[in-house]
């Protein structure tokens, strides 16, 4: 067979060098927040069954309509790539019988998920998410807990400048009277709307307040608003989820006309924006889903939670600095080494491990010099030359160095580094 190139596919990428620990200190911050909080850590199969999405994330949604990536098992079984997290939670919860346990169930995660989106930046077909899902209380400090949380984690991260939209969808009751008012509405301005929105006033007429369409955008600025429609009960939940923000000092604009791209919602919703990021602001969003476990077949169980970009928020947030795996001591060789000294060297690589040092070793046949700078590169502390039963310790930071026993480096290295 004849070679060839083979890329990774469009809006995929690989994580590599820096990018590695970046993330793994993001999921360090994340766990700590979190389960310090409370929060245990789930994982759930990268693929479920097609019918989840359909009924949890909902028919109307974008992300049913066009953009999940379904296969189909050897038995005909419909099988769909993850593109979100919370249908899967809802899915193991009622499946283990959570209900069960001492509510609320508090479950974090930190996954890959797939849409089949148009990639651009900060946009990908396949992306990592760091989600919470709190299930089994209604209660406001549960909405407040979960979004204070997720305004730590953002400013630990440094993402800024974030800004906080909040609002409430209210109940399914009070939504089908408001949803015929606003297709009314629509209808009434049917001329003015984009295609898209005008096709979806019968499907999903709430997705027109997030068209960009100008005409669209004017029609809207006058359409009524859900917020003032929402039941009073539905209207204390939401006075409280604010007075408990404020009490947590988390600022936030409530916008009613705030939609999100998921059917499950019910009275809270937010999102979190940042203008760092251009056309795709959104870090992260989330909100209340009380009518979801039923719908999967569990008991009446409410839900709150939400999901955050890992891509989005190390685009958006400050540099994660690097260098915490540099090497405490570089094994260098000197020119021409004969395998004794090769040996020597591998020997003294090994004890310095065992005794709990960060080391490496030279193992691409570099020049000395050649060596030296690549020890500088990686940030290493110490170099040892090895040589004939002695080594030269040069000390990268202070700049010194000195000729020694070879078995006595390790000790000297710990010395220096004030572990002894
Ligand atoms: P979502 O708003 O669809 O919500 O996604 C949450 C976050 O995932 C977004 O704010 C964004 O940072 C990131 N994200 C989404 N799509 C992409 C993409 N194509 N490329 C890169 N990043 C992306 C949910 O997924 C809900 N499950 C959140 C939730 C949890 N609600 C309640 N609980």
């Amino acid at each position: 067979m004849r070679a060839q190139k083979i890329k990774a596919p469009r809006g995929t990428f690989d994580v590599l060098g820096e990018q590695t620990e970046a993330r793994a200190t993001l999921e360090a911050r994340a766990r700590a927040l979190l389960e310090d909080a409370g929060y245990e850590r789930i994982e759930t199969p990268t693929f479920e069954a097609t019918e989840l999405f359909r009924l949890g994330v909902g028919e109307s949604t974008d992300i049913v309509r066009k953009e999940m990536f379904t296969l189909e098992d050897g038995a005909g079984r419909s099988l769909t790539l993850r593109p979100e997290g919370t249908a899967p939670v809802c899915r193991a919860y009622v499946e283990h019988g959570m209900h069960k346990r001492r509510q609320p169930v508090k479950l974090w995660y930190l996954s890959s998920f797939f849409r089949s989106e148009r990639a651009q930046a900060g946009r990908y077909r396949q992306f990592w998410q760091v989600g919470a899902e709190a299930l089994g209380s209604e209660d406001p400090a549960v909405d407040a807990e979960s979004i204070a949380l997720l305004a730590a984690l953002l400013g630990e991260m440094g993402v800024k400048p974030v800004r906080l939209r909040l609002s409430s969808l209210g109940s399914p009751a009070s939504r089908g009277e408001y949803r015929e008012l606003l297709q009314n509405y629509l209808r009434a301005h049917a001329e003015q709307l984009s295609p898209e929105v005008r096709e979806r006033i019968e499907l999903n007429p709430l997705r027109a307040f997030d068209s960009d369409h100008p005409g669209t955008r004017r029609v809207m600025s006058g359409a009524p608003r859900l917020l003032e429609h929402i039941s009073s009960e539905d209207a204390d939940h939401f006075t409280e989820v604010r007075e408990l923000l404020s009490q947590a000092n988390v600022a936030y604009e409530v916008d009613p006309t705030l939609v999100r791209g998921l059917d499950y919602y019910t009275r809270t919703v937010f999102e979190f924006t940042s203008d760092a990021l251009g056309a795709q602001s959104g870090v992260a969003g989330g909100g209340r889903y009380d009518g979801l476990v039923e719908r999967l077949g569990g008991p009446p169980t409410p839900g709150m939670g939400w999901a955050a970009g890992i891509e989005r928020m190390l685009l958006a947030g400050d540099a994660i600095p690097g260098g915490a795996n540099a090497p405490e001591l570089f094994v260098a060789l000197a020119d021409g080494t004969d395998p004794a000294r090769r040996r020597a060297a591998f020997a003294l690589l090994g004890a310095a491990r065992s005794a709990g040092l960060r080391a490496q070793m030279e193992l691409a046949g570099r020049s000395l010099k050649g060596q030296l700078g690549f020890a500088g590169t990686l940030g290493a502390r110490y170099v040892a030359i090895v040589e004939n039963g002695e080594t030269v310790l040069r000390d990268m930071q202070e700049g010194g160095q000195e000729r020694i026993a070879t078995d006595t480096v390790v000790h000297a290295v710990l010395r220096g580094l004030r572990t002894l």
